[in-house]
């Protein structure tokens, strides 16, 4: 391998072929058709193609496109081809039958061609009528083919002709035959493209190595062929295609930085199935049995199951009580009218509240930190804002002493890491919380305050029921909403679109 070998441009065997052909000609610089240079170059025309683009791309050659028109042989043509033009075939006739040339035993011979060929063969002055309509051939006449059969003729044997390999006068004449009928000549636009040679091209194809190593193969290394030849050098800068490998989806990255987050604070995390009785989802969070958030149009239930709820289970006791009397928690609670069968009715869950307050129930432990992300659904027309279908992030502390300036701090902090600083907590109301927060996200695209879900301090209405005696501080809040402002986009149900080209670029942030 030559040191110079570094600083050539490195040229395909394809280029070459192309490069050698066009500087090969008497006038190297002038333009060529597609077509010529493929039987220049005797290369297939996919390979032309892209021999074309590549020394485009390198400025070695230059292009151009016209629209032009490919003209072929129609149905009526292709007969015209093998069996004549009228005219001539009148003028046959005559030779064959010199006698029978009246009017009326030609036109009984050619049927409906018979007024073309008189009209065409007059005018081509090979016939000549006599008085009493009798027909006769001019004397040589007829012995030249006609301008509109030669084309014909070539037409044919090309099979298809290019507008601009015609001389003017072939182009009058086809104009003439398409005019006669159709389908004789049928017309089909094309792109045509030429080639030239810049003078930076003329230049390399002067400075072709022959016979270049392309591929390192263990033979070149074996037969040390590559002290004899020159290595054809790569471009590593030149643009190669794309490759789209599967990746996870923007929402799933996001839910798996949410939960690094927390287990990085030390939080365990918690799951629970989507379909849950509604005890769960509303009663044991003292949410009464006529709230309008249980209602059809808000909530969906699955009208096949029942759950397994029973007053045998002391803690669904104990929420009973403490919905009709507030037993023990200092409350009146909602009022007698507890029904079993309300808390039966199995719905898919409308926050992951559900999980967190069954962690609970089952652990009941005086310090912990859990949390989940998890779908939640609500039947909700969906919009810019809301799906019917959505992620939550959901969580509670509990320990002695905690208060919800803990809470605040530590929401704030979590939406810091996730890159959200301009965050606010706007008091609220939720049946299971005392006092209640609800964050809100300043969205910049849209300039306005965005909410992002719900937190507070457990009431004692829920909390004592179920046995747990330290303050818990939970909080439930939309993740989507966040996915949809870190990138960027302005409706929610975007995010589910499966827009590829977005999925594409956008995963990788
Ligand atoms: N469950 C509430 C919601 O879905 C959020 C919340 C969770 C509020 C925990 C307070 C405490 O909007």
């Amino acid at each position: 391998m030559s040191s110079s070998g570094l600083t050539r441009i490195p040229i395909h065997p394809l280029e070459a072929s192309l490069l050698r052909a066009l500087a090969s000609r008497s006038k190297p610089l002038d333009w060529i058709e597609f077509d010529d240079a493929l039987s220049a170059s005797k290369l297939s025309p996919d390979q032309l193609r892209r021999a074309v683009e590549w020394l485009k791309s390198k400025d070695l050659i230059e292009t151009e496109t016209r629209e032009s028109t490919f003209y072929s042989l129609g149905e009526k043509g292709k007969e015209i081809a093998s069996g004549g033009l009228p005219e001539r075939k009148l003028v046959r006739l005559l030779q064959n039958f010199p006698s029978r040339n009246s009017f009326s035993m030609l036109s009984s011979k050619m049927g409906d061609e018979f007024s073309v060929a008189l009209g065409h063969a007059r005018k081509n002055g090979w016939i000549r009528i006599g008085k009493n309509q009798e027909i006769t051939l001019e004397p040589d006449a007829a012995e030249k083919k006609e301008p509109e059969e030669e084309l014909i003729e070539k037409v044919g044997s090309a099979g298809r002709i290019l507008s601009s390999s015609l001389s003017p006068e072939e182009r009058q004449t086809l104009d003439q035959l398409s005019k006669r009928q159709r389908g004789v000549i049928e017309a089909q636009p094309v792109k045509e493209l030429s080639i030239r040679l810049t003078p930076k091209g003329l230049d390399t194809s002067a400075k072709l190595v022959e016979n270049e190593i392309g591929e390192i193969t263990p033979e070149v290394i074996k037969n040390k062929d590559w002290q004899q030849r020159h290595l054809r050098p790569i471009d590593v800068t030149s643009p190669a295609p794309s490759y789209f490998g599967g990746r996870k989806h923007p929402v799933r990255l996001f839910i798996e930085e949410v939960r690094e987050a927390f287990l990085s604070l030390g939080f365990g995390e918690i799951r629970g199935p989507n379909a849950q009785s509604a005890f769960w989802n509303f009663d044991a969070l003292f949410i009464p049995q006529h709230h309008s958030a249980r209602e059809m149009q808000d909530t969906f239930y699955l009208s096949s199951s029942i759950a397994k709820i029973s007053l045998d289970d002391k803690r669904v006791k104990s929420v009973r009580d403490s919905h009709e009397s507030g037993k023990g928690t200092g409350s009146l609670g909602w009022g007698k009218g507890w029904q079993i069968d309300e808390a039966r009715r199995v719905v898919l869950r409308t926050h992951t509240t559900a999980i967190t307050i069954r962690y609970l129930a089952d652990h009941r432990p005086d310090d912990a930190r859990v949390f989940s992300v998890d779908k939640v659904f609500r039947n909700e027309k969906p919009n810019y804002k809301n799906n019917p279908e959505f992620y939550q992030i959901e969580g509670v502390m509990t320990a002695p002493g905690l208060n919800i300036r803990n809470l605040i701090y530590v929401m704030s902090q979590f939406y810091s890491k996730l890159g959200f600083n301009k965050v606010k907590f706007w008091p609220t109301y939720f049946p299971y919380t005392e006092p209640s927060l609800g964050p809100v996200v300043f969205w910049e695209d849209k300039q306005k305050w965005l909410e992002l879900g719900g937190m507070g301090v457990f009431r004692p209405e829920v909390t004592a029921p179920l046995g747990i005696k330290n303050p818990v501080l939970a909080w439930g809040l939309g993740l989507d909403r966040l996915v949809m402002m870190k990138y960027g986009l302005q409706d929610i149900r975007d995010l589910y679109g499966a827009n590829l080209s977005w999925l594409r670029k956008t995963s990788i942030l």
